[in-house]
C-alpha cells in the first residue's frame, strides 16, 4: 500500500502544475491558492460532472449564478453577521466573513463577501419560482466560490479563506423533508462513485444538537478519511424553513409557496447537500496516488477516473527523429482532438520518460505511432494502470479513451 502523505501530494501538485500556493512570488498569502492548467482541468470536470448529474440530468432543479456581493441585509437576516463566528484563543469571538466596501469612500457601505453560495440561492427564491413554476419538491443549485476569514487556514486546500462550493438548496413540504433527507444522502454516495471516492473512505458522523450551525435541525457530515485524519468532506443540513423565513421577514417579501391543488400557502423547508469542489480535489488526489513497481522501475501515478481525469490521452510518436512516423502521430492527435476534448501530444525524452510523465498527471491511455501503424492504422493503447499495451485500430481509438 502506497504511503499517501500531504508533502508527496501537495508537491507533486505543484510540480506538475496543478495547484500552486497563491501570490506565490511575493512569499504567498495564507489559505489562499491558484489553479494551474492541470488543476483547472480537474476543477472543471469535478463541476461539470456534478452539475450534470444533479442539474442537467434531472427536471426539479433549477440553476444560478448569483452575485458574491450580496445586499449585507441578507447576511443579516440568515444570521451570518451575529452568529458566523470562531472563537480566538483569548475566547472572544471573531467574525469569518469577509467585510468590504461598495461605493465611493465618504458613503461606502459595508457589505460582504459571501461564506457560502446557500445565500444567493434563498434571495432567488422567489425570482425561480415565478420564472419556472416549479412544483415541490424542487431545487436550486449553485456552483461558485465563498469567502471565509478563517483564523487557521490549513492542510493544503483543505481550509482555505477563499475556496468554492456545489450546493442545492431542495425546497420539500414540511411534512416531507425525511424522505428528501434520505434521497439526498444516497445521492451524495453517489456523486463520490461518480468522481471517484471509494465508499469505504467516507464515513457518516451525525452532528449533535450543540455542533450544528444555527440554521439546522439535522446535520450528516460526510467525512473523509485524509492524509492528516478523518475530516469533513461534504455536509447535508435540514435548515427547515429558517432561511426563507428569516429573509421573509427582513426584506418583507412574500416567499410562501401555493400549493397548486389546495391553495394553501406555506413556507417549504430545505435540505441542503454541501459539496467543497476544493474538499472534493483533495480527496481525489489522497485517492489516486499510487506508487508501484513497474518494469522493474518504482513509478508515482494517479489514478483518477476517465472522467475527471485532467488529460484523456497522450499521442506520440515512437521516434522523435522519423518525420513520417511524427507526420502520422500528429494527424492521429488531430482527429482524436476534434473528437475527445484535453488530447496531449508529446514526443519528448523517450517512450519511457513520456509514460512516467503521463502516469504522474493521471492520464489513463497512452497512444504511440510506430512503423506498424504505417502499415496498417493500428497504434498501441497503453493502460496506465497496468501498463498493459495493446494494438488498436486508429478508427477505434476515440471510443476507447471517452469517458
Ligand atoms: N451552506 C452550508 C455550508 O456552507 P459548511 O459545512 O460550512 O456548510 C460546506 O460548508 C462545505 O464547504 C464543506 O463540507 C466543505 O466541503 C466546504 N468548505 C467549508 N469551509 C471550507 C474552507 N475553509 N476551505 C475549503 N472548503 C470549505
Amino acid at each position: 500500500m502506497t504511503d499517501v502523505t500531504m508533502e508527496k501530494i501537495v508537491s507533486l501538485c505543484k510540480r506538475r502544475g496543478f495547484i500552486y500556493p497563491g501570490s506565490e512570488i511575493y512569499g504567498g498569502l495564507s489559505g489562499t491558492w491558484d489553479w494551474g492548467h492541470l488543476g483547472l482541468a480537474l476543477k472543471n470536470n469535478v463541476k461539470r460532472l456534478w452539475w450534470h448529474t444533479f442539474v442537467e440530468s434531472r427536471e426539479d432543479i433549477y440553476g444560478i449564478d448569483a452575485a458574491i456581493i450580496m445586499n449585507p441585509k441578507a447576511w443579516e437576516a440568515s444570521g451570518h453577521v451575529s452568529g458566523f463566528a470562531d472563537p480566538l484563543a483569548s475566547g472572544k469571538l471573531f467574525s469569518t466573513m469577509f467585510k468590504t466596501s461598495v461605493g465611493a469612500a465618504e458613503e461606502a457601505a459595508v457589505a460582504y463577501l459571501r461564506p457560502e453560495t446557500a445565500g444567493g440561492i434563498f434571495v432567488n427564491f422567489k425570482n425561480t419560482v415565478d420564472s419556472f413554476h416549479p412544483t415541490l419538491p424542487f431545487g436550486i443549485a449553485q456552483i461558485g466560490k465563498a469567502f471565509r476569514n478563517e483564523i487557521a487556514p490549513r492542510d493544503f486546500i483543505f481550509r482555505a479563506r477563499e475556496f468554492e462550493q456545489m450546493e442545492i438548496e431542495y425546497f420539500v413540504r414540511p411534512s416531507e423533508w425525511e424522505k428528501s433527507f434520505e434521497m439526498w444522502r444516497e445521492n451524495v454516495h453517489s456523486f463520490n462513485d461518480a468522481v471517484g471516492i471509494a465508499r469505504d473512505s467516507v464515513h457518516e458522523f451525525e452532528v449533535p444538537d450543540f455542533e450544528r450551525a444555527h440554521y439546522s435541525k439535522r446535520t450528516i457530515d460526510f467525512e473523509f478519511d485524509f492524509p492528516f485524519g478523518r475530516k469533513e468532506l461534504f455536509g447535508l443540513a435540514y435548515r427547515t424553513d429558517f432561511d426563507l423565513s428569516a429573509h421573509a421577514k427582513a426584506s418583507g417579501a412574500d416567499l410562501t409557496y401555493q400549493d397548486e391543488k389546495t391553495g394553501e400557502r406555506f413556507l417549504p423547508h430545505v435540505i441542503e447537500p454541501s459539496f467543497g469542489v476544493d474538499r472534493t480535489i483533495l480527496a481525489l488526489f489522497a485517492s489516486a496516488y499510487t506508487e508501484d513497481e513497474l518494469g522493474g522501475e518504482t513509478r508515482t501515478y494517479l489514478k483518477f477516473n476517465k472522467n475527471v481525469a485532467p488529460v484523456k490521452a497522450a499521442v506520440f510518436p515512437l521516434l522523435k527523429n522519423k518525420p513520417e512516423l511524427v507526420a502520422k502521430a500528429r494527424e492521429v492527435y488531430s482527429i482524436l482532438k476534434s473528437l475527445v476534448p484535453s488530447i496531449q501530444f508529446d514526443d519528448n525524452g523517450n517512450i519511457g520518460k513520456r509514460y512516467r510523465r503521463q502516469d504522474e498527471i493521471g492520464t489513463p491511455a497512452c497512444i504511440t505511432i510506430d512503423f506498424q501503424t504505417l502499415e496498417d492504422d493500428t497504434v498501441t493503447l497503453r493502460d496506465r494502470d497496468t501498463g498493459e499495451q495493446e494494438r488498436v485500430r486508429i478508427t477505434e481509438i476515440a471510443d476507447r479513451i471517452s469517458a
